[in-house]
């Protein structure tokens, strides 16, 4: 079991089609402990899916831009374990104007939020979590490829190319304590975030075309399978990685058969 004994803070989860919870479901299988967060109207249904993991988990409350929420979950998780082997970072919002082909016309304040909650915030969970990995650690967050423009992803699509530097400053800032920081950069997946984007079918329609190995977006297990890797001493000489887990789709430029 690659996560035997690792003690994991699995933000992220809604329902039983996120992402995050086919990480928790996983890492319990591969022997982790595992703590949820959640915040607000969402709790409830965060909570519903904690109870239908193999082995039903705690919800701790995390708006990740409060930090008196960062603070609370960081002395919770002292008293409870006193320590902590690694983070899974799965959050990500943006407004509605930011999203959906409104490119040109969204307001700063909608950008603003998108690069806050989306890209900022994974600076904030790393930071606020380092103190409690005092002999190492594993930080890993959600990308969606960055290094090219799509359609409807607009201001989402810039707060992760944020993420992407995010993640390489805090893997500097981090390594010197032995913290790992990596991301998952995932094909399109069925979740409530990713179906809340008008127009997300048509993108999964281009990886169910184009991927090499095939895509389904129904089914997140390989990005968990990556995340838990990640999260394993299996990575331990890996920071500042973003690996692609989206069905080789990255790699090719058109769809292989053009007939
Ligand atoms: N689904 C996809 O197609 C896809 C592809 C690539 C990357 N991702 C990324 O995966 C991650 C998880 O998304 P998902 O697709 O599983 O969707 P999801 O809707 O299941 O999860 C998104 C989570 O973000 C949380 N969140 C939003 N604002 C928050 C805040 N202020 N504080 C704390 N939590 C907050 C929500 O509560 C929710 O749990 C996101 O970073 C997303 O961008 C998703």
């Amino acid at each position: 079991m690659i996560l035997d004994g690792k003690r994991l803070l699995i933000t992220g989860v809604i329902t039983k089609d996120s992402i995050a919870y086919h990480v928790a479901e996983q890492a319990q299988r591969e022997g982790a402990s595992v703590v949820l967060t959640s915040f607000g109207r969402v709790r409830r249904m965060t909570e519903r899916a904690a109870n239908r993991l193999p082995e039903p988990v705690d919800v701790l409350e995390l708006d990740v831009n409060k930090p008196e929420d960062l603070d609370g979950v960081v002395a919770d998780l002292r008293d409870r374990w006193g320590g902590v082997d690694g983070v899974l970072h799965a959050i990500a919002f943006a407004p509605e104007d930011a999203l959906g082909g409104r490119f040109l016309s969204t307001p700063a304040e909608s950008a603003a939020e998108a690069f806050t909650t989306s890209a900022f915030s994974f600076k904030a969970l790393g930071a606020a979590l380092a103190p409690l990995m005092e002999s190492g650690g594993s930080v890993v967050g959600l990308d969606f490829d960055a290094s090219l423009a799509w359609p409807i992803y607009d201001w989402m699509g810039v707060a992760k190319a944020a993420l992407e530097s995010v993640s390489r400053y805090l893997a500097r800032d981090l390594g010197p304590r032995g913290i790992r920081v990596n991301l998952v950069s995932a094909g399109p997946l069925g979740t409530v975030a990713a179906r809340g984007i008008p127009g997300f079918e048509q993108l999964a329609e281009l990886w169910r075309s184009q991927a090499p190995l095939g895509w389904d977006i129904e089914d997140p297990s390989p990005v968990a399978s990556t995340i838990c890797f990640l999260l394993s001493e299996y990575a331990r000489a890996i920071s500042g990685e973003i690996v692609h887990v989206d069905g080789g789709f990255h790699c090719v430029g058109a769809p292989a058969d053009l007939s």
